[in-house]
């Protein structure tokens, strides 16, 4: 395992960041945790990402015990019965074990999560309110990186469907109508004529679809390429890479149907060569640490346009399901640096991440009629996990599942992501669905190419 602060083999390596400049220590200090020396962890989330987390860092031999809240049936003989938004409660948990956090979702971020334990002394990774208005306000997002001259589309910012849809008829309707706050990832729509146009902005403004995150609106010019992500580890003035990934949001095979929370994804993503991860680090992820201070992990998505990457948005988390196939890539121990930087700590210059594998898929498997209709089709017997779990290059992450009597049953619309690893993304990509083919529960449903259609216009 590197020492922290070790320069280590990368192959997929992120540019050489800013020197550092001394900023003040976090006031109050935050406590030593755990006094053998282990650290007790809170994850906080439910998904298959947080589950991918505690798979992670379950294995260092550093963490001592193990919490997620409030978890689900993969995490079950962890799971404390505390909601994700509970900012309280998780701080008086975390206080109370000794427990260093590491917040899953955005909406614990947006409510202020890493500034009530930071207030208290209390170690938490991830970022402040204030830095994750990079994702929960996409105006603020905008003008940031129209201030810092990060590419991406141009724009405008509306509190009024007439002058907005005025706007896009300026710009040929070939516009994204996005509401300015958190929608689940579901606040975007993609239009090319007046009639999309308008019923996008009458469903966020007038039908208020997504409550108060559609008071505002951005109406921005429709861009086109191959969509990617890229993931950074941030301590407040450095960002190191953490590798690149491609998800399918469409439910079904070759990207068509209803947008969803996300059908697979798989890493690294094709296209993501040294010269264009230096850039995405040099012109996208090093001016938004330097302008904001930013600390956590910090996620840009991305369209490679024929005028080189634009973002598309920042999020201020790892993704689901990118994580699911970042994370099983890792050939070290990011325990040590959650650790860091949770406690004021600072990356050293040199640290540069390994990777194990060349390549994961990560397949989700879904609850009938999901994601318009899958609330009744619950509680269903789920067969196979323990049998593709046993497969050397497999790991099935739980999300909507609970557990009854040992066994697991669905609870939700995306319930399970398996990852297949691999030394090619072919390997990975039959890995993974050689496992797919073990697993059932009826009503079933997943898409059949994940990792296999490259090229996403
Ligand atoms: P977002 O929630 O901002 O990531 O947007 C969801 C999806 O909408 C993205 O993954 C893209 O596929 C699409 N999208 C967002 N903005 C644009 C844009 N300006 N041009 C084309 N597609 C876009
Ligand atoms: N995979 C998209 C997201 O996590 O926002």
């Amino acid at each position: 395992m590197p020492g922290l602060m070790d320069p280590v083999r990368i192959d997929e390596r992120g540019a050489a960041s800013a020197e550092p400049q001394p900023l003040p220590e976090p006031q109050p200090r935050p406590r030593q945790v755990a006094s053998d020396g282990k650290t007790n962890i809170l994850i906080v989330g439910s998904g298959a990402r947080e589950h991918a987390l505690l798979w992670h860092l379950g294995r260092s031999s550093m963490a001592g015990e193990i919490y997620v809240a409030p978890g689900n049936g993969g995490t079950h003989d962890h799971n404390i019965g505390i909601d994700a938004a509970d900012t309280v409660r998780l701080y008086e948990f975390a206080r109370h074990n000794d427990c260093v956090t590491v917040v899953g979702p955005e909406l614990p971020l947006a409510l202020g999560v890493v500034d009530l334990f930071r207030s208290e002394g209390m170690p938490i990774f991830g970022p402040t309110q204030r830095q994750a208005k990079i994702e929960w306000s996409k105006s603020y997002s905008k003008a940031l990186m129209r201030e810092l001259a990060i590419p991406t589309a141009a724009f405008s910012v509306f509190t009024e469907p007439e002058p907005a849809i005025a706007y896009a008829s300026g710009r040929g309707w070939n516009v994204a109508v996005k509401a300015d706050g958190l929608a689940d990832g579901k606040g975007v729509r993609v239009c090319s004529s007046e009639a999309e146009v308008r019923a996008a902005v009458a469903d966020i403004m007038d039908r208020k679809v997504f409550g108060g995150a559609g008071n505002s609106i951005i109406v921005e010019d429709r861009i086109y390429g191959t969509e990617l992500s890229v993931f950074a580890l941030c301590d407040g003035i450095r960002a190191v890479y953490l590798g690149s990934a491609v998800d399918h949001k469409q439910l079904l095979d070759g990207g068509k149907g209803p947008n969803t929370g996300g059908m697979g994804a798989y890493s690294p993503a094709e296209l993501s060569s040294d010269t264009m991860v230096r850039y995405v680090m040099s012109r996208i992820m090093d001016p938004v640490v330097a302008r904001t201070e930013f600390s956590g992990f910090l996620y840009a998505g991305l369209m490679l346009t024929h005028d080189g990457p634009k973002v598309i948005e920042f999020n201020s988390r790892l993704g689901d399901p990118e994580a699911q196939v970042i994370l099983p890539r890792l050939d070290f121990d990011l325990l040590p640096y959650l650790n860091l930087v949770s406690t004021g700590g600072r990356l050293g210059a040199g640290v540069r991440l390994n990777l194990a594998y060349e390549a994961a898929c990560c397949v989700s498997m879904c609850s009938e009629g999901y994601p318009l209709s899958h609330k009744d089709n619950q509680g269903r017997r789920i067969s196979g996990v323990d049998e593709a779990n046993a497969r050397t290059n497999t790991l099935v992450f739980h999300a909507g599942t609970r557990l009854e009597d040992g066994k697991p049953l669905t609870d939700g619309g995306r319930v399970l992501s398996v990852v297949g690893r691999g030394r090619s993304l072919d390997h990975a990509v039959r890995e993974a669905y050689r496992s797919v083919d073990m697993i059932s529960f009826k009503g079933e449903q997943h898409r059949t190419d994940i990792g296999r259609t490259r090229l996403r216009a």
